[in-house]
C-alpha cells in the first residue's frame, strides 16, 4: 500500500531531531530544544479559562485561522534557515517553496537573492519576525525591501508574529503591515502560546483584509473547525493584559536569553549574533570542533544531559549558502530559572582547563 500514498506524505518523515528527541527521553535530559515555557501560564489567563468553563461556553465557537492561499504550482518565498512548519504546509497545499539564504552572522537579508527569487509563479512570501531559529528581527530597511518587492509584484504577505512580543534590548516588534500599503496585502499570524506561555491551548488567529479573510475563515472551517471555546473566552482577558504584563514578559526573557548567551559564550561558541527576539538562541559550534552538529547534540546529550536542536534542520537551501549549514545548534531559553540553572550546571561541568567545552 506505501506506494499508494501521495509523494508529500512520503516527504514527511521523522527528522533527525525526533530521533535526538527519543535519546533525550532515554537520557532524561534536560530540555533546552523545544520552544514550549515549562513554567506556569500567568493566573488571569488561566483564571479566564476556568471562568469561562464554568460559564458554560461548551460549543462551537467563532472560526478563524489562517489555513492557505496556495494553489498547485504557486512558488511561495520563504526565507531561509526557518521554523520548518512553512515548508510542510506549502507543501500539503501544493506549492513550492522557493528559498532565499539569510546571511550570518547577522541572518542580513540580500535585495539582490531576494529580487532573483522571483519568478512569474511567485504569489506570497511568508515573515518570520522575531525569528526563529536565529532570534533575528528584521529591520526598518529589511522590511521596506520586502514590502518594495510585495508592492512591485503584487504578492501576498504572510506574517508570523508569534514573538511579536517577546523582543529585548527596548527593540520593539514593527509589523510588515504597518508599512505603506502593505495592510491590505498582507496576512498577520499570531498565537497565544508563546506571549502567554499556553503551547497546548492551540489558540491563535489571522488578521487579513476582508476578502482573504473570510476565504481563509471557509477552508478553516472546513479542515479544523472551530478552536476550544473556553480558551478563545480566555484570550479575550489574555490580549487585555496590563503594559506591565508585557513589559515583566519581555525583562525576564531578556534575562533568560542573556544567562544562556553568555553560558555558551564562556564554553566557547562562536557568538558573533545576540537575539532580538523569540525564545531561541542560535550558535555557532567552537572552530576548533570536529562534530557536526548533529553529532554534537547527541555528545551533548550523553555527556552532559542536555538536549538542543542541530541547527541544519532549519535550513532548506543548502546548496545555495555560501556558509556550512550544519555548525549551528539551536538552544531554547523559554524555560524557569531552575532549569536554566540545572543546564548552565552541566554545561559548565563539561569544561577542560581552559574553560572550553571538552565533548569532542
Ligand atoms: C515561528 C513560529 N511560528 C509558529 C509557531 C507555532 O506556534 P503555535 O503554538 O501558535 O502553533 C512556532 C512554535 O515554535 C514558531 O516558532
Amino acid at each position: 500500500m506505501e506506494e499508494k500514498l501521495s509523494s508529500v506524505a512520503k516527504t514527511l518523515t521523522p527528522s533527525p531531531i525526533q530521533q535526538l528527541s527519543y535519546l533525550a527521553q532515554r537520557c532524561n535530559a534536560i530540555n533546552l530544544a523545544e520552544g514550549f515555557p515549562d513554567f506556569p501560564a500567568p493566573s488571569h489567563v488561566k483564571n479566564a479559562a476556568v471562568s469561562a468553563i464554568h460559564s458554560d461556553f461548551n460549543q462551537y465557537s467563532p472560526r478563524r485561522l489562517l489555513q492557505q492561499l496556495i494553489d498547485q504550482g504557486d512558488e511561495v518565498i520563504l526565507f531561509d534557515p526557518s521554523y520548518e512548519t512553512y515548508d510542510t504546509c506549502i507543501r500539503l497545499a501544493g506549492g513550492v517553496p522557493v528559498y532565499v539564504a539569510l546571511e550570518p552572522p547577522h541572518w542580513t537579508l540580500n535585495s539582490d537573492k531576494l529580487e532573483k527569487s522571483f519568478t512569474d509563479k511567485t504569489k506570497a512570501l511568508v515573515l518570520n519576525s522575531p525569528h526563529n531559529p536565529t532570534g533575528k528581527k528584521f529591520t526598518k530597511d529589511e522590511l521596506e525591501i520586502i514590502a518594495g518587492a510585495c508592492r512591485r509584484r503584487d504578492l501576498i504577505a504572510v506574517t508570523d508574529e508569534v514573538y511579536e512580543h517577546i523582543t529585548f534590548d527596548n527593540e520593539r516588534h514593527v509589523s510588515l503591515a504597518s508599512l505603506p500599503e502593505m495592510q491590505s496585502r498582507t496576512v498577520i499570524t499570531s498565537s497565544l502560546s508563546k506571549t502567554y506561555s499556553v503551547t497546548g491551548w492551540r489558540v491563535g488567529w489571522a488578521i487579513a483584509p476582508t476578502c482573504i479573510a473570510s476565504a481563509v475563515r471557509n477552508i478553516h472551517i472546513k479542515i479544523t473547525d472551530s478552536a476550544p471555546a473556553p480558551f478563545q473566552e480566555a484570550a479575550l482577558a489574555a490580549l487585555s493584559s496590563s503594559p506591565a504584563y508585557f513589559d515583566l514578559l519581555r525583562k525576564d526573557y531578556e534575562s533568560k536569553r542573556d544567562c544562556i548567551f553568555n553560558l555558551l559564550a564562556k564554553v566557547g561558541f562562536k557568538m558573533q549574533f545576540k537575539p532580538q527576539g523569540s525564545f531561541f538562541v542560535f550558535a555557532q559550534l567552537p572552530e576548533s570542533c570536529p562534530l557536526t552538529d548533529v553529532e554534537f547534540v547527541e555528545e551533548l546529550i550523553k555527556q552532559a544531559g542536555v538536549v538542543a536542536v542541530p541547527g541544519s534542520g532549519f535550513f532548506h537551501a543548502n546548496s545555495s549558502a555560501d556558509y556550512d549549514y550544519r555548525r549551528y545548534i539551536r538552544f531554547a531559553f523559554c524555560k524557569s530559572e531552575d532549569t536554566l540553572a540545572a543546564a548552565s550546571a552541566k554545561i559548565s561541568g563539561l569544561v577542560d582547563d581552559k574553560g572550553c567545552l571538552k565533548l569532542f
